[in-house]
């Protein structure tokens, strides 16, 4: 495929996001955005803040301001820390956006017109002290599965489940507390998801192959439990408007569309705004019958996001018997922990991306978070840990070798790359090396395997120290200097290599190296092998030392943040 579409799961408006959301969606979504643009591919990467549904609500409320306002502020923060991580989007939209109205609105006319949206008297929450209905956040109380007993109408965070409010064992008001709850009659929209359960089933054993185990057996135990048909509408003031022939749908207008039925069809929305933000065209990215069949769509997530993307999504695209293009290949992530538990936003418990980078660049947070992504099961973040990938991997494995050898080239051959000599046997292997290591990390990076990744990147870091200690350009220039010429000339073209090469991870730096060697951009990824790879810089060619790549994390400051993050000697 020469195309592909990247989507990461859209953040909540309601606040910076902490590294658990960097670190399973936009963070890995970007890692493979960038890889596939160096291999030449046309890549559209799609995100956009999730600004509907209670969880906007109760953060506007918290905040003092009227949803609008509030959403208006968390969209740029959002969009701006994201570029300050490096994130590569192609657009970050707004769920809330005209475009995203109208397909929703769309797709629930679609869907009314294939029998398969249904109204119907509900049962819901409603709280006599605050005079109105608690729909999903609003509420909390016991899950009916596990008893976790801070259980959110909508899912439980504990163990998982969707819930209904209703599902709640003693449930009380976030708005007020109160216990005064009631349940009362109203209207709302249902989508008939039992009757497209076959189809999905269909679909899901279709493309089940190419996901991972963990999307894999989240998908199947959702079909197995057998699907419900399920509110699409709730009663809120800040969403989607129900409409029903142009105008607003008779009792329904103090309601709007669930949060869940809006974002995901905001992946097609935020590529409309693109498209009228760029002129560029939206249909031949989504629409199968106008070229949507010819690319690849990949999505990212954490694993609670599985559900809605492999079942409740697909009942609304499959449904509607439009040809839209759906999902091929998505990648799930488990948790990333925090000291003897969860990050939270409600809860502000861990690192959140604004204060990350206060402290450290980008590129100190984006490795970690990939070496170390939790990727086959939970992971916990450690300040340890952390410390020692940005300590040994990036500053004495690769930082120091960049560092060695460029103020080497500058001192010896004036930043200057050398002329003379001929590769010998040392060269020789390090390209069979190279090639091999090369292969390996590119097939990791296609299979989206992050940590195998980033554990190939840095053996091909390895293998770089491993060659200037065993060639000794520093002993060479004494008595051989056409040596010494073949070894800095074939090291100063392994550190372009490695700028081609870790882009994808550590982008800022990669910048700095291509600024420092006068490397032509893009970076292209070396598909001719690691011989034609060597021999990108020419003799001549004025390179000189970028200041020092990676500083190390010192003890003392490793303390202050783990005193206060309040992330030590709680593990
Ligand atoms: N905002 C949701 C979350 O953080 C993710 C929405 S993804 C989308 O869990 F597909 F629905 F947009
Ligand atoms: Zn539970």
């Amino acid at each position: 495929m020469t195309r592909v579409l990247i989507t990461s799961a859209l953040p909540y408006i309601n606040g910076i996001k902490h590294l658990g959301n960097l670190a399973g969606s936009m963070l890995p979504a970007d890692v493979f955005a960038r890889f596939q643009r160096a291999q030449g591919r046309e890549v559209l990467y799609i995100c956009a803040t999730d600004e509907h549904g209670t969880p906007a609500e109760l953060a506007a409320t918290a905040a003092g301001q009227d949803v609008r306002t509030y959403c208006d502020e968390q969209h740029r923060l959002q969009h701006d820390i994201g570029r300050a991580f490096g994130l590569s989007f192609d657009w970050f939209g707004r769920s809330s956006s005209p475009p995203n109205h109208r397909l929703t609105q769309h797709f629930a006319e679609v869907l009314e017109s294939k029998g398969l949206i249904e109204e119907r008297t509900d049962k819901m929450v409603y709280s006599v002290d605050d005079r109105r209905f608690l729909p999903d956040r609003y509420v909390e109380g016991t899950c009916p599965h596990c008893a976790f007993e801070k259980a959110r109408g909508d899912q439980c965070d504990n163990c998982g489940n969707l819930l209904d409010p209703t599902d709640l064992i003693n449930p009380y008001s976030v708005i007020s507390g109160s216990r005064n709850i009631e349940v009362r009659d109203t209207r709302h929209l249902y989508l008939l998801q039992t009757q497209v359960e076959d189809r999905i089933r269909t679909w899901v054993d279709a493309n089940a192959a190419n996901w991972p185990q963990l999307t894999r057996s989240i998908a199947y135990k959702h079909l197995d439990e057998g699907l419900i048909d399920r509110g699409i509408t709730r009663d809120l003031a800040w969403g989607i408007p129900v409409m029903k022939d142009g105008g607003p749908r008779p009792g329904f207008e103090d309601k709007v569309f669930y949060v869940w039925f809006d974002a995901p069809i905001e992946y097609i929305g935020a590529t409309v705004e693109w498209a009228e933000a760029t002129g560029g065209n939206w249909e031949r990215w989504w629409r199968t019958d106008q070229g949507a069949n010819d690319l690849e769509y990949v999505q990212f997530m954490g694993k609670d996001n599985v559900a809605f993307h492999t079942v409740s999504f697909p009942a609304t695209i499959l449904g509607s018997e439009e040809p839209w293009k759906t999902v091929d290949r998505l990648k799930a992530f488990n948790w990333l922990n925090w000291y003897g538990g969860k990050f939270s936003t409600s809860e502000r418990r861990g690192v959140f991306m604004d204060a990350a980078i206060e402290i450290l660049p980008p590129d100190l947070w984006r490795w970690y978070l990939t070496a170390n992504a939790p990727e086959g099961s939970d992971t916990a973040f450690t300040w340890e840990q952390f410390q020692s990938a940005v300590n040994r991997d990036l500053a004495d494995v690769l930082g120091n070798f960049v560092n060695r050898i460029a103020k080497f080239a500058e001192s010896k051959f004036g930043g200057l790359v050398p002329d003379g000599g001929e590769a010998g046997p040392l060269e020789i292997k390090l390209i069979s090396d190279l090639d091999a290591g090369i292969a390996d990390l590119t097939a990791q990076m296609d299979a989206i395997e992050v940590r195998k990744s980033a554990q190939a990147l840095r053996a091909l870091w390895v293998l770089g120290n491993e060659y200037l200690q065993a060639a000794a350009p520093w002993t060479a220039i004494k008595t051989d200097p056409d040596r010494a010429a073949v070894i800095v000339r074939t090291a100063l073209n392994l550190v372009a290599l490695y700028a081609r090469l870790s882009a994808p991870f550590i982008p800022f730096a990669a910048e700095r190296i291509v600024a420092a060697f006068g490397l032509e951009e893009p970076l292209h990824w070396p598909r001719n092998g690691a011989a034609e790879a060597l021999s990108t810089l020419g003799a001549g060619r004025t390179i000189s030392a970028p200041e020092v790549l990676f500083r190390k994390i010192e003890d003392e400051q490793l303390a202050a943040w783990a005193e206060q993050f309040g992330g030590s000697g709680q593990a």
